[in-house]
């Protein structure tokens, strides 16, 4: 029954004090999987370099205030892309030089893998793309210039898909690198739904699709284009247009099917170590068909304060980095925290919220060591505050649950107290959680699972759009964050007093005063383009 298969997975994969989720017990670096997809035979069509010149501000888009929507075409296309899933970066060190991007991964692997789906566009052929961000280029997979497809777009507007590599990240964290691929792509879509929104777009999460539907839509059951290259897995659609209706999915699949596809994707290992537990998940989380989830209703909430830095929206995408050291020194006032929290609250039609079908279904367990203002300590931002009294219920009865912050913040101080040791040691010793201005953990309420599996999945994905939205309002504020996938999550759990399985932590997170590593070089993101 795949309800106990996810509890099954849930409990393994987790990392414990006194035993890590089982992983491959050490690198095998001749095995390192390619962490750039391409389809050999499909025609590129090379991207312009736009993203510099978009004005928007992020300030102008964390408040709603989005420019004149873009018409579709190549060029628009392209800012999408570069300001979301391109490269932002080359690093070196040693004779070594990497990739990075402006969508975080754990362990910078890059599990993440993005389409796009069009009806003709100027400068764009109709059909299915492959974005490769190594060269910025769309890599045509299939022709589908029909009236079948081409009706199927109601309006203008584009459907970027999203599937993931699950090998990526499991041939270095095991079984625990699914999660992190589900964060990865959460924090994919957060990076599409910023980009889209600066080009005066909205983005719709499709839920209804099942997951069959999307690898159709995306080419990715097609056996005879990938070989024995890895798979990937369907993740989600996402309509990004003017607000319009979304394009008839069924209508496309038909077109998808009959259409020509070119291109056969290129292998990433030369050997692969099965995964059982992540195959398990997998299946047990598989969505079927469902209706659509109903609009969630929002209440009306005043605009997050400014951040401490006015950056355009560019600017602030390709700077977005993870700190690998935080200085231990660095504070940040108490309205700089909440205005961080603030963007974190569901506000209508603002990303990253638009691109989230349901109400929040996570939570913030903060642990709070250098804000001015505030007591250090423990802290909980209900982010649905009408989940008070089940959380009141399912923790420790004794916290304190004070109110703190603006009136619209449900932010409550559980307990005064320094929580560096304890936030280092619960996020398996890294002393980032410690030496920061706060961490957090992200409890989710897993038993909505329970009934549609799939969910789980989508509960990491709430959880990366969380990261994405922290990792920006870090930038902005002028400090710098860092996802946290390895925490234990039980001494989590018991550092709340959570007795109940129904909420556990999903995802970690810290931001504070970055120290930089001066023996890397930085080079910019295309230097290397062929
Ligand atoms: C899901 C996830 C988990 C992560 N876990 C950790 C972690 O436990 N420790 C850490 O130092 N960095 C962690 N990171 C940060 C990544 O290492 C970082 O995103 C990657 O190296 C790419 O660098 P960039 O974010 O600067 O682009 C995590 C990032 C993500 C998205």
């Amino acid at each position: 029954m795949p309800a106990s298969a996810l509890l099954r997975y849930h409990e393994r994969s987790k990392h414990r004090i006194d035993r890590y989720a089982p992983g491959p017990g050490g690198l095998d670096w001749a095995n390192q999987p390619d962490p750039f997809r391409y389809f050999a035979g499909a025609a590129a069509i090379k991207l312009p370099l736009l993203g510099s010149e978009l004005p928007t501000r992020f300030n102008a888009i964390r408040r709603g205030d989005l420019p004149a929507p873009f018409a579709f075409d190549v060029r628009s296309v392209a800012i999408l892309f570069e300001l979301s899933l391109g490269l932002s970066a080359w690093k070196s060190y040693g004779g070594t030089r990497w990739a990075l991007r402006c969508n975080p991964s754990s362990g910078n692997l890059h599990p993440t893998e993005a389409y796009l789906l069009c009806s003709s566009l100027p400068g764009l052929p109709a059909g299915v793309y492959h974005y490769l961000s190594r060269d910025h280029v769309l890599e045509r997979r299939a022709e589908l210039d029909d009236a079948t497809w081409t009706s199927a777009f109601a309006d203008s507007g584009v459907i970027v898909g999203i599937s993931s590599i699950h090998w990526r990240e499991a041939w270095k964290y095991g079984m625990r690198g699914w999660r992190y691929c589900q964060h990865d792509c959460g924090h994919a879509i957060g990076a599409l739904c910023y980009a889209a929104a600066a080009l005066g777009w909205q983005t719709r999460f499709l839920d209804a699709a099942s997951d069959q539907l999307v690898a159709t839509l995306l080419g990715l059951a097609r056996e005879q284009d990938f070989g024995d290259a890895e798979r990937e897995a369907p993740d989600c659609l996402l309509w990004i247009g003017t607000g319009s209706p979304p394009p008839a999915l069924e209508r496309m699949k038909d077109a998808a099917l009959t259409a020509r596809w070119f291109g056969c994707a290129n292998r990433l290992s030369a050997e692969h170590v099965p995964w059982p537990d992540i195959d398990a998940i997998e299946r047990a989380t598989e969505k079927p068909a469902t209706p659509p989830h109903p609009d969630p209703i929002h209440v009306a909430l005043p605009p997050p304060a400014q951040p401490t830095l006015d950056l355009s929206f560019a600017t602030l995408a390709r700077k977005r980095r993870s700190a690998v050291d935080f200085d231990g020194r660095t504070t940040i006032s108490a309205e700089q925290f909440f205005a961080m929290l603030d963007a974190l609250l569901v506000r209508e039609r603002i990303p990253p919220w638009n691109a989230h079908a349901s109400g929040p279904l996570v939570h913030a367990a903060l642990m709070v060591h250098r804000v001015t203002g505030l007591d250090p300590g423990l802290y909980l931002f209900l982010r649905e505050p009408s989940d008070l009294a089940e959380m009141q219920h399912a923790m420790r009865p004794d916290w304190l649950w004070h109110k703190t912050g603006p009136t619209h913040l449900p932010l409550y101080l559980l307990l005064p107290y320094d929580l560096r040791a304890s936030a280092k040691s619960i996020c398996c010793h890294q002393d980032i959680a410690a030496a920061s201005c706060f961490a957090l953990g992200m409890l989710a309420h897993v038993e909505r699972a329970r009934e549609e599996p799939w969910r789980y999945r989508h509960l990491y994905w709430e959880c990366g759009l969380l990261g994405h939205a922290l990792y920006l309002e870090a930038e902005a504020a002028g400090v710098r964050a860092t996802g946290i996938g390895c925490f234990f999550d039980d001494e989590m759990h018991r550092l709340l007093g959570i007795r109940d399985e129904r909420w556990q932590s999903l995802y970690h997170f810290t931001a504070g005063g970055p120290r930089e590593d001066t023996r890397l070089s930085t080079l910019p993101p295309y230097q290397f383009q062929p």
